[in-house]
């Protein structure tokens, strides 16, 4: 078995398949996702707040990213893993270069997400050529959340336009695909018969190409409401707090462990231990 590649994908969304992608964020859910047969995941800077517990992807930086890109790598053997270039690591073409180098050959990823449209085109350009493969991501982009707020974009004429002006312009900066985060569905559908490169929705309706969710939204990890955009596929967090409970009461009683989970020492040896 290969790895999938850029090619694969593009071929994907020619032949009229639909992309599933996952966030995956370490060993355990990269080899969960390789096993549920999921072709394309992304280590996402969201793994600021799911993971580190900040309020926003802000503070990561190449370095979090690097570290756990490592340890997707180790769980991840087909899928094509996709790392976000964090906050501020692409604001040149040189920084571009020399994040994206790290992120490759110090974490192992094979292709590189980042936020923006026509005003970074330059940037997935000389990526591209240098032989990056680059993921676009458009609507709501989180790294610039102080300026849009967290709500659904590009809902007037205007900024449906230049939506559509920058998925295209990513396309033709070499781009592979684009994220479309919380658009309006209609919106969505028209970028992707409008591009040949697939379209990976989050919040952006059933026409686009794929769809994208974060690990631990779609398997219901944090109690507490989950972001409309996305749907509880398991209730994993209340499980998981169950088996921690029943552990720690069972460990108070003294229920826990059983002889299954202990050894005997040899009746010889332990008379003779306690002459
Ligand atoms: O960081 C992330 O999880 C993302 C996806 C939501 C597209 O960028
Ligand atoms: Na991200």
């Amino acid at each position: 078995v290969r790895r999938v590649t850029v090619s694969d994908v593009l071929k994907m969304k020619a032949e009229g398949r639909r992309i599933p992608m996952v966030t995956v964020y370490d060993y355990p859910s990269a080899l969960i996702a390789e096993r549920a047969g999921v072709p394309v995941v992304l280590v996402g800077d969201s793994l600021g707040m799911v993971v580190h517990g900040h309020n926003t992807t802000l503070p990561i930086r190449a370095d979090d990213m690097i570290f756990h890109a490592q340890m997707v790598m180790r769980g991840s053997q087909n899928a094509l893993v996709v790392v976000d270039l964090p906050f501020l690591s692409y604001a040149t073409e040189q920084d571009a270069v020399t994040t994206a180098r790290r992120i490759m050959q110090e974490g192992g990823g094979q292709a590189v997400k980042l936020e923006g449209g026509a005003e970074i085109a330059p940037i997935v350009r000389r990526l591209t050529e240098m032989g990056v493969p680059v993921m676009g991501h458009l609507g709501l982009t989180p790294q610039s959340q102080h300026q849009l707020g967290l709500r659904v974009q590009a809902k007037e004429v205007r900024s449906a336009r230049k939506l559509l002006a920058d998925a295209r312009a990513l396309e033709e900066a070499g781009a592979f695909g684009v994220v479309l985060e919380l658009v309006p569905a209609e919106l969505a559908e028209l970028v992707s018969s409008e591009l040949t490169i697939p379209t990976i929705g989050i919040g952006a309706g059933v026409g686009c190409d794929g769809q994208v969710q974060v690990w631990h939204d779609l398997l219901g990890i944090f109690d507490g409401k989950s972001p409309r955009h996305a749907h509880r596929f398991a209730e994993i967090g209340p499980q998981m707090e169950e088996a921690v409970r029943h552990y720690a009461e069972q460990v108070k009683e003294g229920s826990f462990p059983t002889a299954a989970q202990s050894s005997k020492m040899n009746p010889e040896v332990l008379a003779e231990l306690k002459k």
